[in-house]
């Protein structure tokens, strides 16, 4: 048996899988976000210890734990986890969503070289400028940081002992050199830090560190190696075997990605698309990021009194879009805009708008946001022809078909296997411990296809234009 540990932004999932990479079990458990001032967004490591425990003693109720022979890790990008020379955690883990580092960022990515170096711009989301931040306005903290660990990172250490990176999370980091597949020197003392700060690194199918003796009450053999694992869209991607140029996928989490493999290291930073390491060996990619996918219909639900689930069960057929419209920056946007200060709007509201309209207008809104993505993946040269759906809202046909639709892309709906980052987790500690290689990563049984309609797709081409029109006229006021 081989297990998956995703410590994703919501929950922590624990997953089994036997040799023939069936999933044998999972199970979750789950976890608050803290958001102490506005744009602020942190976690306390100590619970994302206490839910992976949580998750793996669930799991360990049904199953035989003492049989797992590899495990994998895969986790939110970006989070600064600071310790000192003890390993003790100085501050909260500020997170990827966490944008108050705007200013810091700003300024790094004024410096040629980060852009150069990353591929990348320097987003606040990204954890150099986080360490800016910390260094500017909580200098003690600061002093006394003698390592930076990524949140996987830091279970990481918790399970194995060991100071260990991999280079798909690496590369989120604003400080790795993504071609070369290291850490940057100069990047890294631009910030005020040293190599010695970093942990090691290694790639996502090595194995990293072997399960500490004194974790035995997990019910876990000591010894049992843990893959390098990766950031949970690289994760994810594993999992749904989309490791070659022209495969993607699209993922309504609380983030929302469009992801693409790419046959070489392709940057364009321009673009506001981030280009970082895959999890495999010599292998990169390129996705789009939006902040509030399913995070918008969360927070809409709230507003309304009801669930996600409800809301979107309660659509019919995919429609035209309405007048009402919504742009989903709750927390601010990376691509296309790299825009920490904006915010949502909920607009065109007319007597009839009603809770279902609202609902279509924010799935509507996430939609235009991915579609926003593909045009900035596009200027690259890169077109995905499909993309397979992963990810929470992926539940909602309603939504597959508003974004297949306004993407004018068919979207392949996998058969309900559990094929996420956990999955993909777990997939990378079979390739750890078995020396397996690529061919591992297979795509999973596709359902059904999502196809654009052809009837709609003027009208949201159409309402994809207001969209971007009523981006410009917000910015003015955010
Ligand atoms: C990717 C990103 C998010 C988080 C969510 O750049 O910030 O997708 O990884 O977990």
């Amino acid at each position: 048996m081989y297990l998956g540990l995703d410590l994703g932004t919501s929950g922590v999932k624990a997953l089994l899988i036997d040799a023939d990479q069936r999933v044998l079990g999972s199970a979750t458990a789950p976890l608050t976000v803290s958001r102490p001032a506005p744009g602020w967004s942190e976690q306390d490591p100590a619970a994302w210890i206490s839910a992976t425990r949580d998750a793996i003693t669930a799991l360990g109720a049904d199953h035989d734990l003492r049989a797992v022979k590899g495990i994998g890790l895969s986790g939110q990008m970006h989070g600064a986890t600071l310790l000192d020379a003890g390993d003790q955690v100085l501050r909260p883990c500020i997170l990827w969503n966490d944008t108050r580092s705007h200013v810091e960022a700003a300024a790094m990515d004024a410096d040629p070289r980060f852009r150069a170096i990353t591929g990348n711009i320097v987003f606040p989301g990204f954890t150099a400028p986080k360490l800016a931040w910390v260094k500017a306005n909580e200098p003690d903290i600061f002093a006394k940081t003698t390592k930076v660990l990524l949140p996987k990172d830091y279970l990481r250490l918790w399970l194995t002992g060991e100071h260990v990176a991999e280079m798909s999370d690496a590369a989120g980091t604003a400080w790795l050199d993504t071609g070369a597949r290291a850490w940057a020197p100069d990047l890294l003392e631009a910030t005020g830090l040293g190599l010695d700060h970093m942990p090691r690194l290694v790639e996502g199918t090595d194995t990293s560190g072997g399960v500490r003796a004194d974790l035995a009450d997990l019910g876990l053999s000591p010894g049992t190696p843990v893959a390098g694992g990766a950031g949970d869209n690289a994760a994810t991607a594993v999992g749904m075997g989309i490791v070659n140029a022209g495969e993607a996928f699209v993922s309504i989490g609380t983030s929302g990605v469009l992801f693409a493999a790419n046959d070489g290291y392709a940057p364009d930073p321009d673009t506001a698309l981030h280009t970082f390491c895959h999890a495999l060996p010599g292998a990169w990619h390129q996705m789009g990021v939006i902040l509030a996918a399913s995070d918008a219909l969360t927070w809409y639900g709230g507003l309304v009194g009801a669930t996600p689930a409800a809301l979107t069960s309660a659509l019919g057929p995919l429609q035209a879009p309405g007048r009402a419209l919504f742009l989903p920056y709750l927390g601010g946007e990376r691509t296309p805009h790299n825009d920490a200060q904006i915010r949502a709007a909920l607009i065109g509201l007319d007597h009839g708008a009603d809770q279902q309209a609202g609902t279509r207008a924010v799935l509507e809104g996430v939609a235009f946001a991915f579609r926003d993505c593909l045009d900035a993946m596009a200027a690259t040269g890169t077109r995905p022809a499909r993309m397979v759906a992963v990810g929470g809202g992926s539940n909602s046909d309603y939504w597959l078909a508003a974004i297949a639709t306004a993407l004018n892309t068919p979207i392949d709906v996998p058969d309900g296997s559990d094929t996420g980052a956990a999955f993909g987790a777990a997939r990378l500690g079979l390739m750890a411990a078995e020396g397996a290689d690529a061919s591992t990563a297979t795509q999973p049984a596709i359902a059904r296809t999502i196809d654009p309609d052809p009837a709609l797709t003027a009208a949201f081409d159409a309402a994809h234009t207001r969209y971007r029109a009523a981006y410009t006229a917000l910015q003015e006021i955010s």
